[in-house]
């Protein structure tokens, strides 16, 4: 087992009603005047921000509210949310809403405190080194963005979308009601449980040390998002799969899953990423067009951890190793189809073209200067291999 550090400072308050403190935990926190920020408007057709404002106003506690933030959230209301933080003098913020309006929370959160421009923080040419803090009531189960230190967001005017990874980030508290999530369309969520499985898979996959106990916890946590998703597509308001997906969220983008591993690989993440940039798609099931093109490139490096993968996730008893490798691979792109996500990006809706190819590779390589991924490093003539596959 490898030296780890395991820092998850949220506070989760998990279950039916939990919304209802959402001003009480604001107050404990010492916010006194707040921005609520939210999504495209899920929030207000549900009721869900007339209740988190009632919440605040019987804790006296002020605020001011910025809509808007659409998945793949922009920079430019980012800089809204910066200028509005500061005319108003807000000393905490709270996201309604999923991963886009987290991640759109924290960038607000860094560019109120710090000097400068937040996206160099994006741009990984500057460290923040202080955050207002955040909160979260969270209405989709996806992205895990409620426990991470990761801020992702989409530079409008160059559509570079770029990640931060910072522990000033980590929310001071999540509120997780399963039952928010049942008025999500189909497509987000099993995009959102396939996003869930790819924060584990991405630190499975990999060709060095592992801790027995964190991949025991990776695989019970695949089988468990696998079964629920299932259920999910026959049964959308079933309670408890909702909450075990919810919890899924967290703890697979919390850490827990990389305890004792070799550094993660989030290759794909960074292929989707570029994809995200460029189209605009959603996260979870561009992941899931480019993962099967991406396992069947790398996985000779790690056949091993793909074949335990296999008979760990799906039970498939085949002795050999590459056999056994291959089946997995075959058995979740099979998973993918069953839930309806694409299998690669034609599935997705995207017909790109031999030059798109080559702008997502070089931009993905940072213009021909960083390798991607651990279990294979892959170069810019890799990436452009594997987006041409998974365009077939
Ligand atoms: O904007 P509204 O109207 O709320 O609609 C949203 C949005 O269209 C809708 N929605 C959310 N909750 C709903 C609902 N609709 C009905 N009922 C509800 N209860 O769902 C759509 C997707 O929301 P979004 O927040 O974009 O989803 P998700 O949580 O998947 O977040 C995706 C973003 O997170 C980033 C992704 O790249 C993407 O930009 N990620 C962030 C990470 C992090 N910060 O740790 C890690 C991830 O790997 C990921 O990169
Ligand atoms: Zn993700």
């Amino acid at each position: 087992m490898k030296n780890f550090l395991y820092y998850t400072p949220t506070r989760v308050v998990f279950g039916k009603g939990a919304e209802n403190d959402t001003g009480k935990l604001i107050k404990e926190c010492g916010g006194k005047k707040i921005l609520i920020h939210y999504g495209s408007g899920s929030v207000i057709r549900t009721g869900l921000l007339d209740r988190i404002i009632k919440s605040v106003h019987d804790e006296n506690i002020a605020f001011v509210t910025l809509g808007g933030v659409v998945p793949n959230p922009r920079l430019s209301k980012v800089y809204e949310g910066i200028e509005l933080c500061k005319k108003e003098k807000t000393d905490f913020i709270l996201a309604v809403g999923g991963g886009s309006v987290i991640d759109s929370a924290k960038a607000i959160a860094y560019g109120v405190s710090n000097e400068g421009d937040v996206w160099d923080f994006y741009k990984k040419t500057r460290v923040p080194s202080s955050s207002v803090p955040v909160g979260v009531v969270l209405t989709i189960a996806a992205a895990g963005s409620e426990m991470s230190n990761s801020s992702v967001i989409t530079n409008d005017a160059t559509s570079e979308k770029r990640g931060c990874n910072c522990d000033l980030s980590r929310c001071k508290f999540a509120v997780m009601n399963p039952e928010l999530t049942m008025t999500l369309p189909e497509y987000q969520t099993e995009s959102g449980c396939v996003d869930i499985m790819m924060h584990t898979m991405e630190r499975y996959f990999n060709c060095g040390e592992n801790s027995e106990i964190t991949s025991v916890i990776a695989e019970g946590l695949l089988r468990t998002v696998i079964k629920n998703a299932k259920i999910l597509l026959q049964d959308p308001l079933n309670y408890n799969a909702r909450a075990e997906i919810m919890w899924a969220s967290s703890l697979s983008h919390n850490g827990l899953t990389g305890c004792g591993n070799d550094a993660g690989d989030w290759a794909c993440h960074q292929l989707e990423h570029e994809l995200g940039g460029m189209f605009d798609v959603t996260h979870g099931a561009g992941l899931a067009a480019v993962w099967p093109a991406w396992a069947r490139y790398v996985y000779k490096n790690s056949v091993c951890r793909f074949a335990r993968f296999a008979r760990a996730v799906f039970n498939i008893d085949i002795e050999e190793d590459e056999k056994a490798a291959l089946a997995g691979i075959d058995a979740l792109e099979a998973f993918f189809r069953e839930i309806k996500m694409p299998t690669n990006i034609r599935e997705l809706g995207q017909e790109v073209n031999q030059g798109q190819i080559k702008t997502l590779a070089y931009n993905c390589s940072f213009k021909n200067t960083r390798t991607i991924g651990s279990v294979m490093k892959l170069n810019v003539q890799d990436i452009e291999n594997i987006y041409t596959q998974a365009s077939k």
